[in-house]
């Protein structure tokens, strides 16, 4: 329902007003002074302003829609003007005013501007959603259509972006990726296929083993006739026929199920698999690069993994060094993510040498995908500009579990129960921060943090924070 505010200064003017405007709202305020109009400007959020231009005076009342179309330039403002005065008309439009109407006005006639200019209204708040949706919309796209880059220039990762060219290259043998958690080894597979001159312009598809059951990996990488099994009711082409000409991407290979080792063998082999089902053999020539945090070789020594496999797919082995293994690189990535987060979350922050220094010694446990995801918690959380040592705390990543599991608990939520809490969550921190920076100084804070002393207070007082020290 539209929310209205009439101004003026003549209850009688004021009670007429409200009368005719009953069919569009009921949801109507009214002011009988230009303070009293903006101190409800401020609890509320209007759909249209009318105000009288004589409140009592001229000046008032422009001086009020001075006002409302400077602070609220999304709310509209119908001005009364006195019994044809075409001047004052003139001079309320100069003013901001979105429309006039002379005081002598009948009810059909001030209906169908107030209907006129809630309309506008409206669809100036559907222009400015769907503004910030396109804006959203292309950083999302940007993001995406950038190839992330591997950062790195120490000695050991500049060695490793060399073999990576020269593999793509190559075109052909299989590539076994090992590494830590975290250390890029994906990326590393996404560089082999961008570099590769004829596979590039192919697919390269990525499977996730751990992701996936025994059944349904079999059956998405090799593909199954209809019928092959209870629920295969149409035909099925997998990923490996899919991917002709292109790449193949096997995330933790460590969890290819044992039993079907062998049937990747023959493909490697071979280039050639049979679908579930069926009695014809494919061919298909596709690069396989597999991935794996694992010791494959201790899980074959156990027997968990064929040796034979082990030895076919390691034919180019790339070890990606954790983290903490190449501090020098730490700098360039933290600068690196730094530019992405400024242009995803649309703020700045900068990091002292201090800052620096300490997430550079920093372990890292979960390499760079731990340093991109402490780096975005800051950008959202971090009150500041500038990050010092001192604001830097790892241990509150290393409770990510605990961290993962609110996380989940929100997203059962509607997403404006969720946004509540974490808007209540943020503001409360935030609000702690600047109460305790400015010891409780409730009108140094409004004005550093660029709020109303009026809306600060409510806020504290809603958060139940404690504004004096
Ligand atoms: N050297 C790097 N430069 C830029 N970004 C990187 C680098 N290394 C990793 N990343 C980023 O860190 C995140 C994790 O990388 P990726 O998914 O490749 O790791 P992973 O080794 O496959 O991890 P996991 O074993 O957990 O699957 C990604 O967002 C990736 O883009
Ligand atoms: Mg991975």
């Amino acid at each position: 329902m539209s929310k209205i505010l009439v101004v003026d200064d003549e209850q009688t003017a004021r009670d007429g007003l409200c009368f005719f405007l009953e069919s569009i709202t009921k949801d109507i305020h009214v002011a009988e002074s230009k303070e009293q109009a903006e101190e409800k400007l401020k609890q509320h959020e209007f759909d249209l302003v009318i105000t009288d231009l004589r409140l009592p005076k001229e000046e008032q009342g422009l001086n009020f829609t001075r006002v409302v179309t400077e602070k609220y330039p999304m709310i509209p403002v119908l001005v009364v003007t006195a019994f044809g005065s075409l001047e004052s008309a003139v001079r309320a439009m100069k003013a901001g005013a979105e429309d006039f109407i002379s005081k002598d006005f009948n009810q059909d006639e001030i209906i169908l501007k107030v209907k006129r200019l809630l309309e506008t209204r409206n669809l100036s708040l559907t222009n400015k959603q769907l503004t910030e949706q396109v804006k959203d919309l292309k950083k999302r796209v940007k993001n995406l259509l950038e190839p992330d880059e591997f950062i790195g220039e120490s000695p050991i990762i500049k060695t490793i972006l060399e073999d990576v060219k020269r593999i793509g290259e190559d075109n052909e043998s299989t590539v076994l990726i090992t590494g830590e958690s975290g250390t890029g080894k994906e990326l590393i597979a996404r560089l082999i296929h961008a570099n590769s001159p004829t596979r590039s312009t192919n697919k390269l598809m990525i499977i996730d083993i751990c992701n996936i059951t025994k059944s349904l990996l079999e059956s998405q990488l090799f593909g199954h006739e209809k019928g092959a099994f209870t629920h295969a009711v149409r035909k099925h082409i997998g990923q490996l026929e899919r991917a002709n000409k292109g790449t193949v991407f096997l995330d933790e290979i460590g969890d290819f199920p044992y039993n079907l080792q062998n049937k990747l063998l023959r493909y490697l082999q071979e280039k050639t698999f049979t679908p579930i089902g069926s009695s014809d053999s494919i061919y298909s020539n596709v690069r396989i690069i597999a991935a794996t945090n694992q010791n494959l070789e201790e899980m074959v020594q156990k027997k968990l993994f064929r040796e034979d496999l082990y030895y076919r797919l390691n034919v180019i082995p790339i070890h990606l060094p954790p983290l903490r293994q190449r501090p020098e690189d730490i700098p360039l990535l933290i600068q690196y993510f730094q530019n992405k987060l400024e242009n995803e979350k649309e703020k700045t922050l900068t990091f002292s040498e201090s800052a620096i220094q300490k997430m550079s010694e920093y372990e890292w446990p979960g390499n760079v995908r731990q340093l991109r995801n402490f780096l975005e918690r800051l950008y959202v959380v971090y009150p500041g500009f500038e990050v010092t040592a001192e604001d830097l705390h790892f241990e509150e990543i290393s409770i990510k579990s605990e961290d993962n599991s609110q996380q989940m608990a929100l997203y059962k939520l509607p997403l404006k129960d969720a946004r509540d809490i974490v808007v209540k969550n943020f503001e409360t921190n935030f609000l702690k921060h600047y109460l305790h920076l400015y010891n409780g100084n409730i009108t140094k804070i409004a004005e550093k943090i660029g709020e109303s002393r009026e809306n600060l207070s409510r806020k504290i007082k809603r958060y139940q924070l404690k504004s004096e020290k």
